[in-house]
């Protein structure tokens, strides 16, 4: 596996591939690799020729507030594992590389940024488009696989993949859960013990919901389902729900019904201290 810090070389690299006719699989990160990670891949390994997966912690996405300063770190422990796979380029920009003194521009994907974490992280979204829209302009890939995890990024780089018409086809991967249902996370690592236990209200809120919906002979009143959930969070000690929402799977607008193929996505802070995000089609 090759590691590139810089945008000559990587452009370089791609171009050469592309020559031999090959084709080109990329994985944006911030790193901290767990399963759901390597799913995304291996996903890109089986479909394309080459894999190029990046790894910055990209410091326009994180609000003043958040947790830029502590999230998790380990260059060696994650090439370790992306060479173990059969990565072809671990792409670690430097800050000077994606945004070099006097750099300007921003993206906006306007509706699909504001709803749901948009609402709590508004500088959040311009930021993933903005290092998304720039990476996939330094590496040209053919195919770039995100994860359903983080659901209103994936819809929303859908949306400026075809409105920037980057000829690339964004392929979406299931969430990687943990044995008990916990959806992986690098932030995951920030929970102790009992919060741990605790955030499974989260998977329990979700597989409450599948339930419900598919219990009920035209779905359920959303306010209704909400309710419920919300008391599912509430009584998981320390977790406070920033939101539940159940959206079209699309356009991410809320229903008033909550039916089969509607989405419940929702985010809980627990002590304050760590926001997860968990999502699930109906
Ligand atoms: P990061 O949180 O490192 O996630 C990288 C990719 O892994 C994203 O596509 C995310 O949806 C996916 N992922 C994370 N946990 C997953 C899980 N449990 N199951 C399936 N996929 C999972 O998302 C980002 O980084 C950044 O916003 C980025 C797109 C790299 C832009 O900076």
């Amino acid at each position: 596996m090759k590691f590139v810090e810089d945008a000559l070389t990587i452009s370089g690299i791609v171009r050469d591939w592309r020559k031999k006719g090959e084709t080109i699989g990329f994985v944006p990160t911030m790193g901290w690799f767990h399963e759901g990670h390597l799913a995304l891949m291996k996903e890109s390994i089986k479909k394309a020729d080459r894999t190029v997966v990046s790894l910055f912690v990209n410091p326009r996405q994180f609000g003043p507030h958040e947790d830029l300063d502590n999230y998790p770190q380990d260059h060696h422990r994650d090439s370790a594992l992306a060479e173990g796979i059969g990565v072809d380029v671990l792409f670690t920009p430097t800050l000077e590389t994606m945004y070099p003194k006097g750099y300007q521009t921003n993206i906006t994907v306007q509706q699909l940024s504001r709803g749901l974490c948009g609402a709590s992280r508004p500088v959040h979204f311009d930021g993933v488009a903005t290092v998304v829209t720039k990476l996939f302009n330094l590496v040209q890939p053919d195919i770039a696989v995100f994860g359903e995890k983080d659901y209103q990024q994936l819809a929303l780089i859908r949306q400026l993949t075809k409105d920037l018409n980057f000829n690339i086809e964004i392929i979406g991967h299931p969430i990687v859960r943990e044995v008990d249902g916990l959806a992986m996370s690098s932030r995951n690592k920030y929970l102790d013990k009992q919060e741990r236990k605790n955030v499974l209200c989260l998977f329990q809120a979700i597989e409450y919901a599948k339930k419900r919906v598919g219990e009920s002979e035209n779905g359920v009143r959303t306010p209704e389902l909400i309710a419920e959930l919300l008391s599912i969070i509430q009584s998981a000690q320390g977790c406070v729900a920033d939101y539940i929402s159940i959206v079209d799977k699309t356009t991410l607008t809320p229903t008033e019904i909550a039916g089969p193929g509607n989405v419940l996505a929702l985010a809980v802070f627990v002590n304050n201290k760590v926001r997860l995000i968990d999502n699930t089609k109906l």
